[in-house]
């Protein structure tokens, strides 16, 4: 056995121990009526991609070399994904900050804070790193990557990408307001912020960043476009919103000001994405750059939009959220997409005649099948697992508000729902929980949710292996293998999905 066969066999059964262990977190509730055959998938699936997640996380015998705090994009060296990513990085360790403040025993927590408090020292190295993106007075924090050791990543690359501090910061900041709640402002004032400017701490120095370079042009998630997207935009809207209440509860009530401002001009600026005559928000405005193929404007970073810009902690904003008709229309088109543009969707049904959603891949236009930009794009786990989770997260969100605006906008939405099939829905009508339809929309949300996990289940590998895509054509995975924000999608989805 190779090296790296081994490490992998060793992570496997690891993994396999612990799979009971984190059975007990996920334990009561995923109890929905007739998706017995999906609860027993997600019940091992997802503690299974909690070890695959932290076995990407250096120090770990899957990827050495990687400095402590390090997130591996993939362990793939064909293609090469062993890179740290600081957009995959900073979702992945939201992801373990759930983990944290879900887990049940003391041992687990200290594993969990000891991974977030590495990676708030590997975050601060990075913004102390100088790279190609660095401007003189910045230091090129829109940076998208770093080799695993730290250093600096020195050949050509689609950059700045401006949502990698807005995501970071994001994540810090749950971070940062457990330890205020814990008693610990000297740690938080220490390591993650304090007002004094030049910023020396990781979350002030973020968001200095976006409250001043949020209206540079700047490349996408997906690497490829330069200009203005809903994506960044949204989530630097988010890194403002959080990062102003917590200066303001740090007494920087100055700073918090400012970037409440930011936050504000931003929304007038987000706002324009939407596209009332092909009833869509479009992605990217004032393209100045990177590829031009993408003419539909229709991206599932829309809905990965809705998802990591969701508002934290109990506020009641309601911005382009999960539930806005806007980010619903926007769905139900994505997903008639790639209904269409992806053979292997010509197939609804698995092996067990339940019915699967489309796989989602990142736009329709796509042309990159994990080693060049010249062939068909694919769907890709992550994409289909955001369109499930949406509806998890959604459904959840409008029982909790106890009535449903219909709308122009997500009328075609509603009546598509399958257990929709004998009942009708008109624009305009609020559909209070006492009617009867309530709960048939409800629960219509969240089979069509399970209906993208099945998808992600009869692609991925019975062993659990998950990689960034699967083919269109034939189904089967390709391109990078155990790719982090893979699993780490899989385990949102779960959550969003139980309870
Ligand atoms: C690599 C990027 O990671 C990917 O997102 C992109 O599609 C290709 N380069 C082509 O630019
Ligand atoms: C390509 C994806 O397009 C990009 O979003 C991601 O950051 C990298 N791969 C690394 O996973």
């Amino acid at each position: 056995m190779t090296q790296y066969a081994s490490a992998l066999k060793r992570g496997y059964v690891l993994a396999r121990k612990s799979a009971f262990v984190l059975a007990l977190i996920w334990g009561a509730g995923l109890s929905h009526a007739q998706a017995g055959d999906l609860d027993q998938w997600i019940q091992s699936q997802a503690p299974h991609s909690v070890q695959v997640m932290l076995a990407n996380i250096g120090p770990s015998a899957q990827v050495p070399n990687a400095a402590p705090g390090a997130v591996v994009a993939s362990p793939s060296h064909d293609p090469d994904y062993r890179y740290f990513w600081v957009r995959d990085a900073a979702l992945t360790m939201d992801t373990v900050m759930s983990l944290y403040e879900r887990s049940i025993n003391a041992a687990d927590q200290a594993r969990y804070l000891q991974i977030l408090q590495d990676y708030v020292d590997f975050s601060r190295r990075n913004q102390l790193t100088p790279n190609l993106s660095g401007g003189a007075d910045d230091l090129g924090l829109g940076e998208p990557k770093f080799n695993i050791d730290g250093s600096a990543y020195q050949s050509p690359w689609g950059r700045p990408q401006n949502d990698g501090p807005a995501l970071r910061a994001i994540t810090l900041i749950r971070l940062a307001r457990h330890y205020l709640y814990d008693g610990h402002a000297d740690w938080v004032r220490q390591k993650l912020y304090d007002s004094v400017l030049p910023a020396r701490t990781v979350i002030k120095a973020d968001l200095e960043f976006v409250s001043h370079h949020w209206r540079d042009a700047s490349f996408d998630l997906w690497e490829e476009v330069k200009g203005d997207h809903f994506y960044t935009r949204m989530v630097q809207r988010r890194a403002l919103i959080e990062g102003a209440s917590l200066a303001s509860s740090l007494g920087d009530g100055a700073a918090a000001q400012w970037y409440l401002s930011q936050a504000q001009a931003l929304e007038q600026e987000i706002s324009r994405h939407w596209d009332a005559g092909r009833g869509y928000i479009t992605v990217t405005l004032n393209r100045v750059g990177g590829l031009d193929y993408k003419s539909s404007g229709l991206d599932v970073a829309i809905v990965l939009a809705a998802l990591h810009a969701a508002p934290r902690g109990g506020s009641s904003d309601s911005f382009f959220t999960v539930t806005d008709d806007r980010v619903l229309a926007t769905a139900e088109k994505i997903s008639d997409a790639f209904h269409e543009v992806f053979p292997i969707n010509a197939r609804d049904r698995d092996w067990q005649n339940q019915q699967m959603g489309p796989g989602i891949g990142r736009y329709p236009e796509d042309r990159y099948s994990g080693t060049t930009s010249s062939q068909q794009g694919n769907p890709w786990f992550l994409a289909t697992n955001a369109l499930a989770e949406l509806d998890y997260r959604c459904a959840r969100a409008f029982e909790a508000q106890g009535r449903i605006a219909i709308t122009p906008a997500n009328v075609a939405l509603f009546r598509r729902l399958k257990t929709f099939s004998r009942m009708t829905v008109l624009a305009g009508e609020t559909i209070q929980s006492l009617d009867p339809r309530f709960y048939v929309l409800i629960r219509g949300l969240r089979e069509e949710g399970d209906g993208y996990l099945r998808r992600s289940r009869f692609h991925a590998d019975s062993s659990g292996a998950m990689s960034e895509q699967f083919n269109r054509d034939t189904g089967y995975m390709q391109s990078a293998s155990e790719l982090t924000w893979s699993h780490a999608s899989v385990i949102t989805a779960a959550w969003a999905r139980g309870k």
